[in-house]
Order: structure tokens, then C-alpha cells, then sequence
């Protein structure tokens, strides 16, 4: 199942994201959720302090190879996950596309 969640600045985007993450976890599921946000908190809804979000480096730019028919990956994602991840205390691992230089949390 994949689920993606857009909208509105401030309409409850990242804490329905994280809740259901988490919630999705403790039932036995494998978690992966993607923060895509250009000030990017979902770390904080899913228990991870946004200081380890420096620890992982920033996903490079040339992740996506861009072809007429299709888009690929040019590693696999479980290489991605393994250099690029966070894991949070429920099992959900997080990748974040965009590092702020300060967190925010709105
Ligand atoms: N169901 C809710 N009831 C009340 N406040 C909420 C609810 N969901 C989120 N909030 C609060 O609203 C604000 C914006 O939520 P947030 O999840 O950061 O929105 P978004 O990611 O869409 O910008 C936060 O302060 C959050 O704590
Ligand atoms: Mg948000």
C-alpha cells in the first residue's frame, strides 16, 4: 500500500503522516515514510530528534534517472535505506528528501 498525503499549509498533513505511520508500524507492517516537505518535520511525529536528521547525508540529486517511458532509481532502495535512513522508536524508518539548515515545526 502506498499512501500519499498533500495539502494545505497547517491542515494536519505531518501528524496524520506520522500517526498513521506509527499506527501502521505497531500493527506489523513495514514502514517507510518519505518527508518530502521543503521544512520537513515528520521526524518529530515519529519520535526521531530532527539533530539526527544532520547525521544522515543529504539524498543526492542524480537519485532519479529520467527516461521517455519510465523513471528509475539509479541504486536500490534498500542501499538508499541503509545509507540514508533514520529509524524511529515504532520500527518506521524515515527518508528525507530536503535537510533544513533550522527545523521549524509547523
Ligand atoms: N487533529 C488535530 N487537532 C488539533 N490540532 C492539530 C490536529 N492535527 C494537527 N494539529 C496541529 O496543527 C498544527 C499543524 O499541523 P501539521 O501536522 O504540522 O500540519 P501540516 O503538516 O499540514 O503543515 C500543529 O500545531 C499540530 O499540532
Ligand atoms: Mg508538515
Amino acid at each position: 500500500m502506498k499512501l500519499a498525503i498533500a495539502g494545505k499549509g497547517g491542515s494536519g498533513k505531518t501528524s496524520i503522516s506520522g500517526t498513521m505511520a506509527r499506527s501502521l508500524a505497531h500493527a506489523g507492517h513495514k514502514v517507510l515514510a518519505i518527508d518530502g516537505d521543503s521544512n520537513p518535520n515528520l521526524a518529530l511525529t515519529l519520535g526521531i530528534p530532527m539533530e539526527q536528521i544532520n547525521d544522515v547525508p543529504v539524498l543526492p540529486a542524480d537519485l532519479i534517472r529520467r527516461f521517455p517511458a519510465d523513471d528509475a532509481l539509479t541504486e536500490s532502495l534498500e542501499e538508499i535505506c541503509r545509507t540514508h535512513a533514520l529509524t524511529g522508536p515504532d520500527g518506521v524508518t524515515l527518508l528525507v528528501m530536503a535537510h533544513p539548515k533550522h527545523a521549524g515545526t509547523g
